[in-house]
């Protein structure tokens, strides 16, 4: 059966005044997400995964604008919504977020139970004393160990795996539809980052929501993702499943971001990166933003923006190098058979590779 769209963008644009410029944040983003399905958003620094996704909660910053296009979440416009007050009933109850870093999310000076026992109370209607066993088995089912005496302690007693788990825990007091997750895992180490990603794999199988999950990291794309956004200056660039952006990929630029996959690196020899800077998002971007930095770049990607082409019916790329005329391309020879590769990697990273004594280690207190 097709699934249905829980979340649409339609031709989105997203605009922050600074110092009387426009600095054009999002230029024209389009994008359906399916129930339960995970969609992991990539693209270097600055390229607009934060900007995007902060506008299907409402929490642009004061001086950034939605300047066109539409958000629905299922029949609701969101991008109609203004006052916070408008926006109580999606934000943290139908939409949650988890942040990089946990202690933004956390009080210092409250007890973790306390945190989470209030979202319970607040949004769930229960008693405090119901709460507060909602609260541990919440704990628990974040893999918190002996959650009944971590429930009162203070998030400076947590490890950063830990507070994460927590966040997490909070967020899913509110049962919200959609989980977007920006950059959870990046501030952990490898194995604490294994462990929170299989976590929130998990509790999606248990909660059934939808994830959107930004990265860097294109393993976690491929150990996490069905679908894949890959942003650039600003716009999708190429979307597609999983299997479409590894080993179909048609956009120069996510030729370029796969064959920066640390696992293609040889050893003693420096790790692919991009050359080159994205264009100043204040100026109008003529034709293709990535065409500078493109060695195939073609004369048409300097002067005219391309459409977003058609690659099958999961598989849509914006290049001109799709366009029936452009000359046929190779991509490079570094990320042809990424399907071994990919393999290799997905073993790296799966749930299997990591027991009970690494979960241990992460639940020890971190002060004393
Ligand atoms: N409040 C703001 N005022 C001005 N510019 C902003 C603001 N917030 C974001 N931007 C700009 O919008 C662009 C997109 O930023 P965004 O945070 O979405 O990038 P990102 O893809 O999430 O990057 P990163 O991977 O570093 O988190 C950047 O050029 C950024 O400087
Ligand atoms: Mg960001």
């Amino acid at each position: 059966m097709e699934k249905a769209t829980v979340l649409s963008v339609e031709n989105l644009s997203v605009g922050f005044t600074v110092r009387n410029r426009e600095l054009k944040a999002i230029r024209n983003v389009s994008l359906e997400i399916k129930e339960q399905e995970t969609l992991a958003i990539v693209g270097e620094s600055g390229s607009g995964k934060s900007v995007l996704t902060k506008t299907f909660t409402g929490m642009l910053e004061q001086n950034g604008k939605i300047t066109n296009g539409t958000i629905k979440y299922h029949d609701k416009i969101l991008s109609d919504l203004k006052k916070d007050k408008e926006w109580e009933g999606i934000r943290g109850r139908e939409i949650a977020t988890i942040f990089q870093d946990p202690m933004t999310s956390l009080n210092p000076i409250k007890t973790i139970g306390s945190q989470i026992s209030e979202v319970i109370i607040k949004h769930q209607g229960k008693s405090a004393k119901e709460a507060k066993e909602m609260a541990i088995d919440l704990m628990k089912r974040t893999g918190i160990p002996n959650a009944e005496n971590r429930y009162n302690e203070y998030p400076f007693q947590y490890s950063g795996g830990m507070r994460q788990r927590i966040v997490i825990a909070i967020a899913l007091a509110c049962r919200p539809k959609i989980l977007i997750c920006d950059e959870p895992t990046t501030a952990l180490d490898v194995t604490i980052q294994a462990q929170i990603l299989d976590l929130i794999r998990e509790l999606q199988k248990e909660y059934q929501f939808t994830t959107i999950f930004i990265t860097h990291d294109l393993g976690v794309v491929a150990a996490i993702a069905d679908k894949v956004a890959v942003m650039y200056s600003g716009q999708i660039i190429e979307t597609g499943t999983v299997e479409d952006i590894f080993y179909n990929a048609r956009h120069p630029y996510t030729w370029a971001l796969l064959s920066s996959l640390p696992q293609l690196s040889q050893k003693g020899t420096e790790l692919y990166s991009v050359p080159g800077t994205p264009p100043s998002l204040y100026k109008d971007i003529e034709g293709d933003a990535f065409a500078p930095r493109n060695p195939f770049a073609m004369e048409v990607d300097f002067k005219k923006e391309p459409p977003m082409f058609q690659v099958s019916e999961s598989h849509f790329a914006k290049t001109w190098l799709m366009d029936p005329r452009a000359p046929q391309v190779e991509k490079p020879q570094a990320i042809q058979n990424l399907h071994e590769k990919l393999v290799a990697l997905q073993e790296e990273i799966a749930p299997e590779d990591y027991d009970a004594q690494d979960l241990a280690e992460d639940g020890g207190v971190t002060v004393g």
